[in-house]
């Protein structure tokens, strides 16, 4: 079985083409970055004009990277929310074109299903039950995880994302948008305890966190940068706040990653979205131990990651997911978009 997949949520738009038999064998990404980079910001008309001026060449690129025809295409699944309502519906409305002129299927599928299944196109992959740490720019999630179609929230930010953090923290240290990735680059070359700044929720003894009061402090510790250094904000210091900022969010999701695990009893833990990009908490992530009781000896977890280039978003975590669903035989619905749709309102 062939499936295509379609993601247009937001400022990429990615075509895939994931095989049941082989995997996938065809990955077509364009990101509009540049595009809004001037902007500081995504402009949700811009990235809907973008997304369908790009469809129908990616995906004719999509098929000649996997030797394929229209004709070889069995389902298209695409990214039915949430996301921006016109990106979205630039999306719906050419994977519905297109599979109504095949006459085969059309496979709705949730964003954020796409992002934690993503794992598993890994060549070592996790196996269910497992928590997943959902983290993009727009949610910071915790799942149970106990199959395709099956996915309990935990927990999540009752504000910011953490993606959000760190673009908007990235804005005020005057960072090029979007600034999580540069931001955490120059982590790697701050001090560290040079700053300290707050772990918020950490002892909330539940899994919600919040991110955006850290935010405030990053601008208040600039503020005072920059009084003491006549406006300036110097490199070395920007560097040891970003660092401090990264140390901040990274042990907040590794406490209550730990707390996940121990409230559900997994050992596996899955990692998608964005911010799994991040070199400080996958490295963190990788070592993570839980305790359940405070004389008991650590038990290890395994922790994985989606590929790298698959953490941001992409057409094949859409593919994968429309297959999975096609293979468990959940019921598609239609044509509409849903921009705002939280992951626990999956009814199977
Ligand atoms: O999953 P994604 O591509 O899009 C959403 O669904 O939101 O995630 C994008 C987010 C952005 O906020 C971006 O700043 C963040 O992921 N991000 C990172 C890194 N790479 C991307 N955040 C921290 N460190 C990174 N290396
Ligand atoms: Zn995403």
């Amino acid at each position: 079985m062939l499936v295509l997949g379609i993601e247009s949520s937001c400022d990429e738009t990615g075509v895939a083409l994931y095989s049941t038999e082989h995997g996938l064998v065809g990955n077509q990404l364009h990101t509009q970055m540049a595009m809004h980079a001037e902007y500081g910001g995504v402009v949700p008309e811009l990235a809907s004009r973008d997304h369908i001026r790009r469809l129908v060449p990616l995906t004719q690129a999509c098929l000649r990277e996997a030797g394929k025809n229209y004709a070889d295409i069995d389902a298209v699944a695409y990214t039915q929310g949430p996301g921006l309502g016109g990106a979205l519906l630039a999306g719906s409305a050419f994977a519905n074109a297109l599979a109504f002129s095949l006459g085969k299927p059309v496979i709705p599928v949730h964003h954020l299903e796409g992002h934690l299944l993503s794992p598993l196109l890994a060549e070592d992959k996790p196996a269910f039950p497992f928590v997943a740490l959902l983290v993009s720019g727009g949610h910071t999630q915790f799942m149970a995880v106990r199959g395709i179609g099956d996915y309990k929230l935990l927990g999540e930010s009752v504000d910011d994302a953490a993606g959000e953090a760190f673009d908007k923290t990235a804005k005020l240290l005057g960072l090029p948008y979007p600034g999580g990735a540069k931001l955490s680059e120059l982590a790697r070359l701050g001090r560290a305890d040079a700053f300290s700044f707050p772990r918020p929720m950490l002892h909330s003894h539940d899994l919600q966190m919040s991110f955006s009061g850290l935010k405030t402090a990053v601008l208040t510790a600039v503020q005072t940068v920059r009084a003491e250094h006549g406006g300036q904000l110097p490199d070395p210091v920007r560097n040891d706040i970003c660092r401090a900022f990264q140390d901040a969010v990274v042990d907040v999701l590794l406490a209550k990653s730990r707390q996940a695990l121990l409230h559900t009893g997994y050992r596996t833990l899955v990692v998608a979205g964005g911010v799994g990009a991040n070199w400080k908490l996958r490295a963190e992530l990788a070592a993570l131990q839980v305790r359940p009781s405070p004389k008991g000896p650590p038990e290890a977890v395994r922790t994985y990651f989606p590929p790298l280039p698959l953490c941001t978003d992409n057409g094949a975590m859409i593919a994968f997911a429309g297959a999975m669903h096609l293979q468990a035989a959940l019921p598609a619905v239609g044509f509409n978009v849903r921009p705002r749709w939280p992951l626990a309102e999956i009814v199977r």
